[in-house]
């Protein structure tokens, strides 16, 4: 294996690449915006322009993405996304290799077209690396330790919790929530509790601004949305206690599975867990108030490491620099 010059998440929110020697080079969202034409749909926004499309063009414009819960859902859109993104960098498309960070339970025949796309791209060498191992590695946790980690990612489209040692995965799962059911959850709840149509991009900036799982946050917004009834334009201030319901029952349902997850371990395992603490990783993690909130919570030690949302490309970044972990952990995946 020659030394590997990008590494690439294609995350359930944002898409990012990280250059060897150079550093973490793209963030853009995973999206994609497509309008009907006769001959089929035609593609007309790419990353953070299709993503600046939502909500504010015609219907029959949509915006979305080519992979949901980690899995292609249009393989064609997915290439014409990924050459957009590399295409940014400037490498006038002399790509030689590239790691891939997936998905743990990915389908053999996904893994195939994931390689394939690449190679079609351009790629002459592509690795696939779970995405949970690199946030690990991120986080600065010995992955090759015989002690076990747990650690948990709440992205995009999905949450990933891992069970860590030795280079491998020895249990993992996948919740298929994330972020993004959070802004259509607020969407709902707005709709349902105030008769006002909010759309998800703002109920995005509404979670990272007002969202908090403080009982007593004073945060508040104005927002404007449409009203149900009068389809004119209404505002109402929307405060921190208004997202409660929404984000109290989606961090539960992960506490729950992380619970399930550590009693199922053998002893062995589960001591050495409670020992390491548990490690809360991806952009959902920067909620206000989630510190507090495990704390009371969540019955073991954890820690919400920094730059929750950057850490799998950043540990991917410290795998192209270290062949021979990238090479142990290949050899157990
Ligand atoms: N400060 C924040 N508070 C709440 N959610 C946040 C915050 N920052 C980012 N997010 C959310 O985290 C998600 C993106 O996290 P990320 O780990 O980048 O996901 P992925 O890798 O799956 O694309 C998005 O849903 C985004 O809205
Ligand atoms: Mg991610």
């Amino acid at each position: 294996m020659n030394k590997i010059k990008f590494a690439i998440e294609i995350g359930g929110a944002y898409t990012k690449i990280f250059v060897k020697d150079e550093g973490f080079a793209l963030c853009e969202p995973t999206l994609i915006s497509a309008e009907p034409t006769p001959q089929g749909y035609k593609i007309i926004g790419f990353g953070k322009h299709a993503k600046d499309m939502q909500g504010k063009t015609n219907d029959s414009v949509e915006v979305f993405s080519p992979i949901t819960n980690g899995q292609i859902v249009n393989y064609e859109y997915l290439k014409q996304l990924l050459i957009y993104y590399f295409d940014q960098l400037n490498f006038k498309r002399k790509y030689d290799s590239c790691l891939v960070l997936i998905n743990c339970g990915l389908s053999k025949k996904d893994r195939e077209n994931f390689m394939t796309i690449m190679h079609e791209i351009g790629f002459k060498e592509v690795v696939l690396v779970p995405t949970i191992i690199c946030s690990a590695i991120g986080s600065g946790k010995n992955i090759s330790s015989t002690k076990t980690n747990l650690v948990v990612n709440i992205g995009g489209a999905n949450t990933d919790i891992a069970v860590i040692n030795m280079n491998s995965i020895v249990k993992g799962a996948t919740l298929g929530i994330g972020g993004k059911a959070v802004d259509v959850a607020i969407a709902n709840t707005i709709a349902y509790n105030h008769g006002i149509v909010v759309g998800v991009s703002i109920c995005e900036k509404i979670k990272k601004e007002v969202g908090s799982l403080y009982k007593n946050d004073g945060l508040n917004m104005e927002i404007t949305g449409v009203d149900i009834d009068s389809k004119i334009p209404r505002s109402y201030i929307i405060s921190s206690q208004d997202l409660l319901e929404v984000l109290v029952p989606f961090f539960d349902e992960i506490i729950r599975t992380i619970d399930v997850t550590i009693t199922s371990m053998p002893p062995e395992i589960s001591t050495d867990i409670i020992n390491n603490g548990v490690l809360f990783t991806g952009g959902m993690s920067k909620i206000n108030g989630l510190e507090s909130y495990l704390r009371k919570n969540f019955k073991y030690p954890f820690k919400i490491v920094e730059d929750a949302e950057n850490v799998s490309i950043l540990g991917a970044g410290k795998l192209l620099d270290d062949k021979d972990l990238l090479k142990k952990i290949l050899e157990n995946t």
